[in-house]
C-alpha cells in the first residue's frame, strides 16, 4: 500500500487507473475517509467487504461527482431529491432514492435503494470527475470500529488491504454524513450528521421521520446498529460534574483512566486527558482522532464528558451513545 500526498494531477490519474482495473482506493472526504472501488465493478466492490470485515448485505454509499448524475444512477427521483441536492451538494448528506438497475446488488446489499453522495471535498471530486464514474466508498475502517479522519488512521486500520491511501490532511467535518431516506410516503432520517434536521426540514417545509432505536434495523441501516464506531477500550458517557468522582472509583479499582473533557475544563488532570472544543462542530472535527489516541494508550476505562443535548450537537451525541454502549 502506498500513501501519496495528492497535490499532482499524476497521483489522482494513478488513483482512476487502480479503481479502473478494479483495485481499492482509499480518499479523503469532507467527513471521513472513504474507501472506494467502481461502483459497476461487483468483484471490486466485493473486495471492500473483505478489507473492512464487513457483511455484505450491509449497502453501500455511491459517490458521484454532481447532482446532474442523480437520474444516472436513480429512478423515480423525487422532487426533494433535487431541492436537497440543490441545498446541500457536493456535501455532508447522502440520499437513498430507487436504485437503476444496472448498479449491482454488491453495492445496495440486494435492496432496491441506493445511496447516493457528492462529497465536498476537492480530491474526492477530483477523483471522480477523473475516474469518469461512481465510487461505491463506506467509511474507511474495519467493521464497527472508529472512521476514519486521517490518512494515517486508514493505514492503521486497513494495512495492505487497500492499494492506496490518497492523503489529503485531517477531515473538515469529522462525522459521517447525514443520510436521508426518501423511498417512503415521508422523507425519513436515518442517520444524524452535520447537516441537522432542522436544516432538512427547512429545505423540504416537511417533518421527517426519525428511526427510533426500538425500530433499528441493520439491514436498512448498519450505520445505526447500536454497538458501531466503537473504541476497544470499555468508554463511558458521564456528566462533567460527576466525571472526577467516576474518575477516583474506577482508579481504587486499580484500572487507568483517561478523560475526554470538554474545553475549557478545570478537570484535566491526568495524564490520560484530553480536550475537545466546547462547540458541536469543532468537537465534531476532533472526535474520532481524539477517541483513537485514547484507545491507543490501552487504558482500563475512558470517560467522556457528556456534551450540550441540543440539536447542533445531535450528530456528536449519537455517535458518543454507540462510542459507549456496550452489548
Ligand atoms: O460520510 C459518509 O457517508 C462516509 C464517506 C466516506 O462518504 N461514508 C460512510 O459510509 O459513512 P458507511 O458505509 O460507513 O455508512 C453508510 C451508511 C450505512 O449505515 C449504510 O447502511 C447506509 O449508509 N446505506 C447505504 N445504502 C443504503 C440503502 N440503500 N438503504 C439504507 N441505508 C443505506
Ligand atoms: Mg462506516
Amino acid at each position: 500500500m502506498n500513501t501519496v500526498t495528492v497535490a499532482d494531477e499524476a497521483a489522482i490519474q494513478y488513483a482512476a487507473d487502480l479503481l479502473r482495473q478494479g483495485n481499492l482506493v482509499a480518499f479523503p472526504t469532507e467527513t471521513v475517509y472513504g474507501l472506494g472501488a467502481d461502483a459497476l465493478n461487483p468483484s471490486a466492490v466485493k473486495r471492500i467487504f473483505a478489507a473492512k470485515g464487513r457483511p455484505t448485505n450491509h449497502p453501500l454509499i455511491v459517490h458521484i461527482a454532481s447532482a446532474h448524475l442523480l437520474s444516472d444512477w436513480a429512478i423515480n427521483v423525487p422532487d426533494e431529491a433535487y431541492q436537497l441536492a440543490a441545498q446541500f451538494w457536493p456535501g455532508p448528506l447522502a440520499m437513498i432514492v430507487n436504485k437503476r438497475s444496472h448498479i449491482p446488488n454488491e453495492v445496495t446489499g440486494g435492496q432496491d435503494t441506493v445511496g447516493l453522495r457528492v462529497p465536498n471535498h476537492p480530491i474526492a471530486l477530483k477523483l471522480l470527475h477523473t475516474f469518469g464514474g461512481g465510487i461505491a466508498a463506506p467509511s474507511a475502517n474495519r467493521f464497527c470500529r472508529i472512521s476514519p479522519t486521517q490518512a494515517q488512521h486508514v493505514a492503521e486500520e486497513l494495512g495492505r488491504a487497500v492499494e492506496l491511501i490518497l492523503d489529503g490532511g485531517a477531515c473538515q467535518v469529522g462525522v459521517e454524513s447525514t443520510i436521508i431516506d426518501l423511498t417512503g410516503k415521508q422523507p425519513r432520517l436515518l442517520r444524524p450528521g452535520q447537516i441537522s434536521v432542522t436544516a432538512l426540514e427547512e429545505v423540504l417545509q416537511t417533518k421527517l421521520l426519525t428511526v427510533l432505536s426500538h425500530e433499528t434495523n441493520q439491514h436498512i441501516a448498519p450505520g445505526m446498529m447500536a454497538v458501531h464506531y466503537a473504541p476497544s477500550t470499555p468508554a463511558i458517557l458521564c456528566s462533567g460534574a460527576d466525571i472526577d468522582n467516576m474518575a477516583e472509583t474506577w482508579i481504587r479499582q486499580g484500572k487507568r483512566v483517561g478523560k475526554l473533557l470538554l474545553q475549557p475544563s478545570l478537570t484535566v488532570s491526568q495524564e490520560h486527558d484530553l480536550c475537545l472544543p466546547a462547540q458541536a462542530e469543532d468537537y465534531a472535527q476532533g472526535l474520532y482522532a481524539a477517541l483513537r489516541i485514547l484507545d491507543s494508550w490501552q487504558l482500563g476505562v475512558i470517560l467522556i464528558e457528556q456534551p450540550p443535548t441540543s440539536i447542533t450537537w445531535q450528530a456528536v451525541n449519537d455517535r458518543l451513545k454507540k462510542a459507549t454502549h456496550r452489548a
